[in-house]
C-alpha cells in the first residue's frame, strides 16, 4: 500500500468510492442557498434524501466499485456517520450534517501527502470523520505517508457576507458573472476556507478555483503550504462556481477539457497554448438540468475518472461526451451514475485517488502574463 498521486490521470491503483447513505438536504446555514420546493424541500427545510434514491444511487456506486475492482484497483468506501444529527462547536450549532458522497471535496492527495481541505459548510466541518478510519489504516501500512489538515475553520457570522443568497439570487446570470469575476461572493477573507474540488492537479501545476467555497486566503494558504509547486488562482464565467472538476479537467499531459460555457481567462489560455497543451471544448451535456435535488450542473457530463492516459470513466447516457473521447483516442468505460447526482456530483467527485502511478513532474516550463 503507497499513498502517491501527482495528477489525474497517472494509471490508477487504489482509490476511495463515496456512499450515499443518510444523505440530507441541510439545514439553513449561511454558506448554502436551497429552496426546492417541487420536491418536497422549500427554502428553510432539511431532512433526508428519499430511500428509493438512496437505494438507487447505492446501486450505481457499487456497480462502479465493481468495475474498479475488477480491473485490478484497490478500492476503499468511507464509513457514514448519523448525518442527520446536529452538530456544534463551542460557536456554532447546525441542525443537520450532509453525507459521503463526494470525497474529492474533502480529501486530496498530492504526491504521499493526503490533505484534509478546510471545507467552508458547516453542515460539512465533521465529513473528515468518514474518512479517518481509511487515512488511519493508510498511516498504519505506508510509512512514508504524510497526513496534513489544513487549520480547522471557525465558520462563524465573520467568515460569511451577511443577505448574501437575497441579494445575488436576485441577479441576471451576467450580473452572477461579474460578481464571481470579482470574487464578491458569500465568503469573506476573515479565514482561510477551500474545498479540496477547488483543485485540478497537473504535476507541478496547481489550478485553483476561486468559488462559493473557495476564498483568496484559502488559496494563500495553499500555496505556503506547498511551495514545491505552482499554485495559481482562476476564475472562470459561471454564475454558480463550486469545484472546478466539471470545468477544467485535465486528460492527459497536453491536453485539457473546458466547459465552454464557462469562459475561461485568456491568459489561462495562453499559458496552455504556449506551453503545447491543447484545450478542447467539452461536447454538449445530454441533459437540460442536473436531476431532482441536486446541486449540481448538467456539466456532470464533464465529471469524469481517468484510470490511465487512455482510458476514462464517463457515466453512461452522455453519448456525446463519449463520442468526443474516443474521437480523442480514448477507451471509453462508460458507467451509469446519473442517480448519484442528487448526493453530490459525479464519477470524480465521488472518488478520490490514494494511488496513482505518476511522478512529480513539471508540464509547463513556460511562462505566460500572470501564470
Ligand atoms: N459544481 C459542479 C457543477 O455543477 C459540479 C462539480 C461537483 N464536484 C464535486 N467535486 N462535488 O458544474
Amino acid at each position: 500500500m503507497k499513498v502517491n498521486s501527482w495528477n489525474e490521470w497517472g494509471p490508477l491503483k487504489h482509490v476511495i468510492v463515496g456512499r450515499a447513505d443518510g444523505t440530507q438536504v441541510q439545514a439553513p446555514e449561511p454558506a448554502i442557498f436551497r429552496d426546492w420546493p417541487d420536491e418536497g424541500y422549500p427554502r428553510g427545510t432539511h431532512g433526508p434524501l428519499p430511500d428509493e434514491l438512496v437505494e438507487a444511487a447505492n446501486a450505481q456506486l457499487d456497480h462502479f466499485t465493481k468495475v474498479l475492482t475488477d480491473r485490478g484497483i484497490r478500492v476503499d468506501r468511507p464509513v457514514p456517520l448519523d448525518f442527520g444529527k446536529p452538530v456544534s462547536t463551542p460557536e456554532w450549532t447546525q441542525d443537520s450534517m450532509f453525507g459521503c458522497m463526494p470525497g474529492r471535496d474533502v480529501l486530496i492527495t498530492l504526491g504521499n501527502e493526503i490533505l484534509e481541505a478546510t471545507m467552508s459548510y458547516r453542515s460539512r466541518w465533521f465529513e473528515y470523520l468518514c474518512y479517518r478510519p481509511l487515512i488511519e489504516s493508510y498511516f498504519r501500512e505506508d510509512k512514508e505517508m504524510r497526513w496534513e489538515a489544513a487549520p480547522k475553520p471557525r465558520l462563524t457570522s465573520a467568515s460569511y457576507r451577511e443577505g448574501f443568497w437575497d441579494e445575488f439570487e436576485a441577479l441576471s446570470f451576467d450580473d452572477q458573472v461579474e460578481r464571481v469575476s470579482r470574487n464578491d461572493l458569500v465568503l469573506t477573507e476573515a479565514e482561510p476556507l477551500f474545498d479540496a474540488a477547488d483543485i485540478a492537479r497537473f504535476g507541478k501545476d496547481l489550478f485553483v478555483q476561486l468559488s462559493l467555497v473557495t476564498n483568496r486566503s484559502g488559496i494563500r494558504w495553499l500555496e505556503q503550504h506547498l511551495p514545491n509547486h505552482r499554485v495559481h488562482t482562476v476564475v472562470f464565467g459561471n454564475s454558480h462556481p463550486l469545484h472546478i472538476d466539471a470545468t477544467w479537467v485535465p486528460l492527459r499531459p497536453g491536453l485539457v477539457l473546458h466547459c465552454g460555457e464557462r469562459t475561461a481567462d485568456e491568459a489561462l489560455v495562453q499559458y496552455f497554448k504556449v506551453n503545447d497543451w491543447e484545450v478542447v471544448e467539452a461536447a454538449p451535456a445530454r441533459h437540460e438540468v442536473a436531476p431532482p435535488l441536486s446541486p449540481c450542473s448538467r456539466w456532470l457530463s464533464m465529471n469524469t475518472l481517468s484510470l490511465d492516459e487512455k482510458t476514462i470513466c464517463v457515466e453512461a447516457s452522455e453519448t456525446a461526451q463519449i463520442d468526443q473521447f474516443v474521437d480523442l483516442g480514448f477507451e471509453v468505460i462508460p458507467i451509469p451514475f446519473w442517480d448519484v447526482a442528487p448526493f453530490g456530483g459525479g464519477l470524480h467527485c465521488s472518488t478520490v485517488d490514494i494511488q496513482r502511478e505518476s511522478q512529480f513532474e513539471d508540464y509547463f516550463p513556460k511562462r505566460y502574463g500572470r501564470f
